[in-house]
């Protein structure tokens, strides 16, 4: 796979000409809010060759998949064509699953224009789409061709979406990189005010590597991939249980509260670093999380893809900046730290 970084409008573009040397017909996906805002998708894309699906995660259904693959045939879509999908993980998600399997697998080329996207979202080949309230329940690995970070489409971005994608960030933080805590410990305020792209930029490169390094080892998500799943278990079900009103990055910032505070009570970490973890969440100024009801909750925990039988693989920190997998994890425990958030 390629990565393209990109900041300048020129560069973007004539990266897309040349993807128009390449394949004989390129297929834009995209979602209205980011079109709306940002004119230079429209200098780019072909008018007939573009299709705005749902926003958010309404688009990861099968419904929407299957308008999606009826227009691409009805463009004569073939196996020299490309989708480009143009958007945030939602986009990149279903148009990796379009592209996985229209005609048995066609060229995608994915980007990003979230910061989650950016970090997270885009790379490493997991494809989505929802089934009612199960979120990622079909689904298929397949890396795109290539991916273009064009940091310019993060200033379009609303804050709740620049939260989501410093929740994926500063998980890659607590897992795997210490330094990066402490960064994103000292400069919290200002990366939350201030659009320095050089920054972002910067944490962007990082994450992406970090990504790159697990998936590397573990495609298929046998083993140490699991350990990108820090916050998630109940990150996930919190989606669900709010019918996906609470988003993804919102949701896991609540999981790594959870899981941190189990590593906490298992004196995997002191109370000092759990202290920090949680004040830095809170700089983030979470909104306050609806109640819910822990059994539902639950329920959607037992649906999780990481249980295996009544029991679950769950994400551990060692220490601020190493995670490990505590296999046969038993849920009880979730169910009681529950009452901290
Ligand atoms: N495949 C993976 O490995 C992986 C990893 C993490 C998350 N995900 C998936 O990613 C999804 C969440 O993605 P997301 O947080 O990017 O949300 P999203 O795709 O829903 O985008 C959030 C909102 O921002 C808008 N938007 C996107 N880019 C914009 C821009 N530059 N300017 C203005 N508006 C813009 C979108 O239209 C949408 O309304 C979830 O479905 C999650 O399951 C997948
Ligand atoms: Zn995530």
């Amino acid at each position: 796979m390629k990565i393209h970084y990109l900041n300048l409008e020129e560069n973007f573009t004539n990266q897309i000409k040349r993807y128009h040397e390449q394949y004989d017909k390129l297929f834009f996906i995209t979602q209205n809010p980011i079109l709306n805002q940002n004119p230079i998708i429209n200098t780019i894309i072909h008018t007939d060759h573009h299709y705005i699906c749902s926003d958010k995660e309404q688009c990861k259904s099968l419904e929407e998949y299957e308008k999606i693959i009826k227009f691409l045939s009805s463009k004569h879509c073939n196996k020299n064509s490309v989708i480009i999908s143009i958007g945030g993980g939602t986009v990149t998600d279903l148009c990796g699953f379009v592209s996985s399997s229209y005609m048995r697998g066609i060229a995608h080329i994915a980007v990003p224009t979230t910061l989650l996207g950016m970090v997270d979202a885009a790379i490493g080949g997991k494809t989505a789409l929802n089934i009612g309230q199960i979120r990622n329940l079909i689904g298929s690995y397949k890396n795109p061709d290539s991916l273009i970070i064009y940091d310019q489409f993060l200033h379009t971005l609303s804050k709740k979406d620049i939260i989501n994608g410093y929740a994926e960030i500063l998980k890659y933080a607590l897992i795997m990189d210490e330094k990066l805590f402490i960064e994103i410990e000292n400069n919290i305020d200002e990366l939350l005010s201030n659009m320095n792209l050089d920054f972002i930029q910067s944490i962007i490169k990082k994450c992406i590597k970090h990504k790159l390094h697990i998936v590397e080892q573990d495609q298929y998500d046998q083993g140490i991939r699991n350990i990108l799943n820090f916050g998630h278990t109940v990150g996930h079900a919190l989606e669900s249980c709010s019918d996906f009103k609470i988003s993804h990055g919102i949701a896991v910032f609540h999981g790594m509260r959870i899981a941190s505070y189990l590593s906490y009570k298992k004196n995997n970490i002191t109370m000092k670093d759990y202290n920090r973890i949680i004040k830095l969440i809170e700089k983030i100024n979470l909104d306050k999380l609806q109640k819910m009801n822990h059994n539902k909750i639950m329920e959607f925990i037992r649906v999780d893809k990481k249980n295996i039988n009544e029991k679950l693989n769950y994400i551990l920190l060692k220490k601020i900046g190493s995670a490990y997998i505590e296999k046969n994890f038993d849920k009880e425990n979730i169910k009681k730290a529950l009452e901290i958030l």
